[in-house]
């Protein structure tokens, strides 16, 4: 098989109209809930699984030049690459100019758009207050609140759970995780930040005004104010010099836990509320029953994330100038990593259609799975995220009997293509005692 080729100009059309152009109209940033169900509905291959196959049988080669609109870009199959494109971020693999413009609208000095020394300095600060295993009582502070934002928006009080649900649950958490209680008045920053991502959507004519100054604003005083134990805390504890730009981190957190982390934990829900065995599984652990330490419930939200990427492309420019496979890429070209078509790629992983939790357990790291990334520029909020997702989910599972409502999803079947959120809903009722439960009784 050769290692390096061009698609053919038929494909490069399609890839853009097709599957590009979907994404972008779903929201780069911000999801838009119109274009999201409606793709949902209609795209018949809306991770691009059957293109890959055809591009891929028709180039035969693991390196495929393609315009990503105009920019000439490299799309990577091999694992070896994607490691050494991952584990070189992003001294040698840095953000493109389009991530750059559109998060640089709502949070400019972020970590995930920074090069250099800034970078570094900003990644250890994200590190530092991220780290599970480094600020222990992080575990228990986010279990707090996870439960405070259960009781304050009541399952019993909802006829059905669907997104809008989920999203203000989320937004709790969110804002306590990261600034204890006095965060739980923080709706107008988080209100705020999701405006100004719906914005940046668009990439161009985008002027910082007065919401960018009030959400600014919000988050200092927020900051002043947070407690000692929560993420904002560490932070102000935290040695920081002017190039750090401390509160800038905070606008990724904000939305990596009340939409990213919702969205996904949301699928994972649909996928185990489908699979009786899964359901038992994660009730168990819920109801502090079963051999469980935690590990099956975060596989499961792995496998929500792996079939269904919430970063669908990874996309980095290159500076200066490297090989991949026998490809020479040079600066300014971009390489994409194309997570949404490869975690089904059947050359590249075993059972790739199958929701398989225990997965998670025989290979814990993984670099043809980029949900979370890998490398020097992994996602540091993964620990917690996962933390997070398990107790909630456990919290459901173990309080609640629930079922998916919408849609309608066989077991028997490979998961489908795309999973909306948005048209998603789910009954949560008093839970019946589990298989165990009932032996034991
Ligand atoms: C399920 C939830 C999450 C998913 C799917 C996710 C996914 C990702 C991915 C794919 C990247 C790499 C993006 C790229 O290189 O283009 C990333 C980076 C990052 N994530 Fe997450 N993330 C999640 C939750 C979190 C949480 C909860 C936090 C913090 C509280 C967080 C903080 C970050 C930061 C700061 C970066 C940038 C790292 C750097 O550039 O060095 N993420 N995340």
């Amino acid at each position: 098989m050769r290692q390096t080729s061009k698609a053919p100009l038929l494909y490069q059309l399609r890839f853009n109209l097709k599957y590009l152009l979907p994404l972008i109209l779903q929201g780069t940033f911000k999801r838009k809930p119109f274009w999201s169900s409606f793709f949902a509905r209609h795209h018949g291959d809306p991770m691009g699984v059957e293109f890959e196959r055809r591009l891929r049988a028709r180039c035969h080669s693991s390196h495929i030049w393609m315009r990503m609109l105009t920019k000439k870009s490299l799309f990577v199959y091999s694992e070896e690459s994607i490691e050494r494109i991952l584990t070189l971020s992003p001294a040698v693999y840095a953000e493109p100019g389009s991530k750059r413009r559109g998060m640089g609208y709502f949070m400019p000095g972020a970590v995930t758009i920074s090069r250099g020394r800034e970078w570094a300095e900003r990644r250890r600060l994200n590190e530092n207050a991220l780290s599970l295993s480094q600020n222990p009582r992080l575990t228990r502070w986010a279990e707090r609140a996870v439960h405070h934002a259960l009781e304050r928006r009541p399952v019993s009080l909802e006829p059905m759970l669907r997104w809008v649900w989920f999203e203000r649950v989320f937004q709790d958490i969110a804002l306590d995780v990261i600034f204890g209680p006095p965060g739980r008045n923080g709706s107008a920053v988080s209100h705020d930040l999701r405006v100004l991502m719906l914005k940046a959507n668009r990439f161009v004519f985008l002027r910082k005004g007065k919401r960018f100054r009030r959400f600014f604003a919000g988050l200092e005083a927020l900051l002043l104010k947070a407690d000692e134990e929560s993420l904002a805390g560490v932070i102000r504890r935290e040695e920081v010099t002017g190039r750090t730009r401390a509160v800038q981190q905070i606008p990724h957190w904000l939305f990596a836990i009340q939409d990213t982390l919702a969205e996904n934990v949301m699928r994972a829900m649909a996928l185990i509320a489908v699979q009786a065995e899964c359901a038992d599984r994660v009730r168990e652990h819920g109801r502090g029953a079963g051999e469980d330490d935690g590990r099956f419930v975060e596989g499961c939200l792995q496998e929500a994330m792996r079939l269904y990427p919430t970063t669908p492309l990874l996309v980095r420019e290159v500076v200066g100038s490297d090989v991949l496979g026998d490809s020479v890429v040079g600066s300014g070209d971009q390489v994409v990593i194309p997570s949404m078509m490869l975690h089904r790629n059947r050359a590249l992983a075993e059972n790739p259609d199958r929701f398989d939790p225990d997965r998670w357990r025989r290979r814990p790291r993984d670099f043809r799975f980029n949900h979370l990334s890998n490398g020097t520029q992994d996602c540091p909020g993964k620990a917690l995220a996962l933390f997070i997702g398990r107790t909630f989910l456990a919290e459901m599972f173990g309080g609640y009997a629930v079922q998916l409502v919408r849609p309608t999803l066989d077991a028997s079947q490979p998961p489908p293509g795309a999973l909306d959120v948005f048209t998603m809903a789910f009954r949560a009722s008093a839970s019946e005692p589990t298989e165990t439960e009932r032996k034991t009784q």
